[in-house]
């Protein structure tokens, strides 16, 4: 990155040699998307700090000597991000930088992430701008319901009393509380009290008070399983053991730790459900001592397949229950709850008051008017056909682009699981695809022992023309990796 260089000013047009750029190094067919990521970068390490003016399209193509409409068009998918706009006589403007370092395809492959977890990469990888945003976990947050959370925010506030507004009860405020228990009671068949119901800032940090208060020095997660979630325990420093997942589910007999976290309602990443007889098995391993941690993460999403009972609703003694709005709503409102069993209650709400001191008050009395006016129900039932189509768009783009693929886990959630035939790199896959502006998350992160080669596919937040347009991406960029 070359800081020594004065970056353009606001009105100044930058110089012969602009940004260093050799049309050398831009692959056959891809100069448009090359050049954009090119851009995107320089935005990005400020180079071309919000304000500079991009070259006329004539000017740059004539000194990368390619088509003006090749540098049009790279123009034309920064303005789409948001990055660039079209000032008329003033040209092309930048206006907007991403919100973090653009790291390039290179550095995905290169990066010692690859078999080995690592938090900046990851969250580095996350915050990069995409012209199609495949990342898995996102619901549609264009659909946020607006409309609905500002009525149920209005009401809160007219009724609101001062003495609400201070430091509250860190379990969470009561009316929240009360109202997760309903929710559970009604969606999920769990009958819980208010009582025993932890308010906290998603499942990530009910995973954080539960390595806190367990006192466990390792936790199995099942592999594949999330890495995100993997990162929350290791961060506490519980070891996490690989807990093996196939066609049924987690392998209960296989697991060699005191306490293990499941997805049993739709395996991330595998969507696979967790089967009756391995419910009971891991009952039973609960029964005879072991700790089962339930994240119940996307449990309302379902298409083709009636809805699965919550382990916790089978056995309340020793099942911790996790849950969130982050898949319902938007993971912006860091909204979420946690059950335990009544002998690690008061070391959560120990845990919980010494991290933050609850969560803020005004989102969590807006919430409970969601829950409780029936608002979050109606906004479940406007998403579920809008995913499921977006599930279909992206199972069709899957058949039409990617022959051979295998699809894992369409029945339920957000995001499916493709693998694919023989062994290779689907890091460097991943890596190639954002080169040409798509972002997907390899199966392998997601990994602890080798398996065969994936991708995990978000597509509830994106159109069915965006699902095609970043599936057909994959399907140009796979062949050069069998
Ligand atoms: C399997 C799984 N569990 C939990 C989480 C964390 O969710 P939250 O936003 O509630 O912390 C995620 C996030 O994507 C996830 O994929």
């Amino acid at each position: 990155m070359n800081r020594s260089k004065p970056p353009a000013g606001e009105g100044s047009i930058p110089g012969a040699d602009f940004l260093q750029l050799s049309i050398a190094d831009a692959p056959a067919g891809g100069r448009s998307a090359w050049l954009a990521t090119r851009l995107r970068s320089a935005i990005s390490d400020g180079r071309l700090p919000v304000g500079s003016r991009l070259p006329a399209t004539r000017v740059l193509a004539a000194e990368l000597r390619v088509s003006r409409g090749v540098v049009t068009e790279a123009y034309q998918r920064l303005v789409e991000d948001g990055h660039v706009a079209g000032r008329g006589r003033a040209g092309t403007v930048v206006v907007a930088a991403p919100v973090a370092p653009v790291f390039t395809p290179a550095s995905v492959v290169d990066s010692p992430f690859v078999g080995t977890p690592d938090v900046s990469v990851f969250d580095t990888l996350r915050a990069i701008p995409a012209r199609v945003d495949l990342t898995p976990g996102v619901p549609d947050l264009a659909a946020f319901p607006r409309a609905a959370w500002l009525r149920a925010e209005r009401t809160v506030l007219g009724s609101l009393s001062a003495a609400d507004l201070g430091y509250g009860d860190p379990r969470g405020a009561p009316a929240l509380r009360r109202a997760v228990a309903h929710w559970l009671a009604r969606n999920r068949g769990i009958r819980v009290s208010p009582e025993e119901i932890v308010i906290v800032a998603g499942v990530s940090q009910a995973l954080g008070l539960l390595a806190q208060v367990l006192g466990v020095e390792s936790i199995a997660v099942e592999d594949p399983g999330s890495l995100g979630t993997r990162q929350h325990l290791g961060n506490w420093g519980v070891a996490t053991p690989p807990a093996p997942v196939d066609a049924l589910g987690l392998r209960v007999s296989a697991l060699d730790a005191p306490a293990v976290l499941v997805t049993p309602a739709h395996q991330f990443p595998t969507g696979v459900v967790l089967s009756g007889g391995r419910r009971r098995e891991l009952l039973d391993w609960a029964a005879a001592g072991g700790i089962v941690i339930e994240d119940d993460y996307d449990a309302e999403h379902r298409y083709d397949r009636p809805p699965v009972p919550a382990l916790r609703s089978m056995r309340s003694a020793e099942v911790c229950y996790a849950g969130s709005v982050s898949k319902l709503l938007a993971p912006a409102l860091r909204l979420g709850w946690l059950l335990v069993p009544p002998r690690l209650l008061a070391d959560v709400v120990w845990a919980k008051r010494n991290a933050d001191l609850g969560n803020g008050v005004l989102a969590q009395f807006t919430l409970a008017e969601l829950m409780e006016s029936g608002a979050l129900e109606q906004q479940l039932r406007f998403l579920r056909p809008r995913h499921r189509r977006r599930r279909d768009a992206m199972i069709a783009s899957v058949r039409a682009s990617l022959p051979g693929a295998t699809v894992h886990g369409a029945a339920a959630g957000l995001h499916l699981t493709v693998t694919f035939p023989g062994s290779f790199s689907d890091v460097a896959v991943a890596a190639a695809v954002l080169g040409e502006g798509v972002k997907v998350q390899p199966l392998s992160w997601h990994r602890q022992r080798p398996g065969r080669p994936g991708l995990v596919l978000g597509y509830a937040a994106r159109t069915p023309s965006e699902i095609a347009d970043g599936v057909a991406v994959i399907g140009r960029v796979l062949p050069d990796f069998y």
